[in-house]
């Protein structure tokens, strides 16, 4: 029988997937490490529809640890596509606004020229292209801003910093669209019910904000007074890896699928903040 395996189920969006789809089957990165190529091919069944949700995500640290970046966001896809190949399997890749240069001031359609400024954003252009190499029939599924409200996510940290701090600097320099993991879940999930997927699509939920905005939102949802975020420059918070100045990916192909349109992210926020 076909079944759903997801990778990086450990993680924000692969705990949420798994949740998702109740009969799915996650495997963490001990159970499953997707660098491993004999576990990879040992795991894919005829039929199976892999969902990988693993990757290597500390943008930062990319910068000083190439290798493994590249060995975790391009060589695991690939083996995860090779393994697809070989026993007729389908697989849905999950993918980042990063690929892009950032310097855009329209939506990313899903055809547009990738040119990414970090080693992390490089990593996931390699996955991406070798997963579409290896196996045409993949889904390629780029997202940006994921949060869920919990652990060290954006989110989550505006809302310790709010108990912490009279007032907070907040970048507003970055346009993105902010995007529960959740929603993104309900997505992949009506995906993978979809017989005949296109090659690559944009997920995330509708709107932009700075980060800025984003943080005053959470701030307000929660009853507290968003004039303590105050808005500052990236220059004034240099970070190894350079962020995409503006990261805004366009949903026109999601919709064009028949998938059903993700709601506007400030709902979505409200969800996590409940
Ligand atoms: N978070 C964002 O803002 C964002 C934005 C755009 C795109 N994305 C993409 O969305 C996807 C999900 O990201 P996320 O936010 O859920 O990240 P995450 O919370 O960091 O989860 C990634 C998971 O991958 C696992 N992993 C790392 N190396 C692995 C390996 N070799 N084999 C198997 N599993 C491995 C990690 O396990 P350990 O913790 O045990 O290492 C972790 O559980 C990724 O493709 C990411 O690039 C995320």
């Amino acid at each position: 029988m076909a079944r759903i395996l997801v990778t990086g189920a450990g993680g924000q969006l692969g705990s949420r997937l798994v949740a998702r789809i109740p009969d799915s089957i996650g495997f963490t990165s001990t159970e499953l490490d997707i660098t491993d190529p004999a576990a990879v091919g040992a795991a894919v069944g005829p039929g199976d529809l892999v969902l990988n949700c693993a990757a290597y995500t500390a943008v930062d640290q990319a910068e000083t640890d190439r290798a493994a970046a590249f060995r975790v966001n391009a060589d695991g896809p690939r083996r995860l596509a090779e393994a697809c190949a070989e026993v007729g399997a389908r697989l849905i890749h999950v993918s980042t606004d990063y690929v892009f240069a950032g310097t855009g001031t329209e939506p990313y359609e899903v055809t547009a020229p990738t040119a990414p400024r970090t080693v992390y954003g490089r990593s996931k252009l390699a996955g991406e292209q070798a997963v579409a190499e290896v196996l045409p029939s993949a889904t390629v599924v780029r997202t940006a801003w994921v949060y869920s409200g919990a652990g060290a996510d954006f989110v989550a940290t505006m809302r310790r910093l709010e108990a912490q701090r009279e007032t907070l600097d907040v970048v507003d320099d970055q346009i993105g669209s902010p995007t529960l993991a959740a929603d993104l879940a309900a997505g992949l999930a009506e995906l993978a019910a979809l017989p005949d997927p296109p090659p690559m699509l944009h997920f995330t939920n509708a709107g932009q904000a700075s980060w800025y905005e984003l943080a005053r939102a959470v701030f307000a949802g929660i009853g507290a007074d968003p004039d303590r975020i105050r808005p500052c420059t990236s220059a004034q918070f240099p970070r190894p890896a350079r962020r995409p100045a503006y990261s805004v990916l366009s949903g026109r192909a999601w919709l064009a699928a028949g998938l059903r349109a993700p709601r506007p992210w400030r709902d979505a926020l409200e969800t996590a903040l409940v």
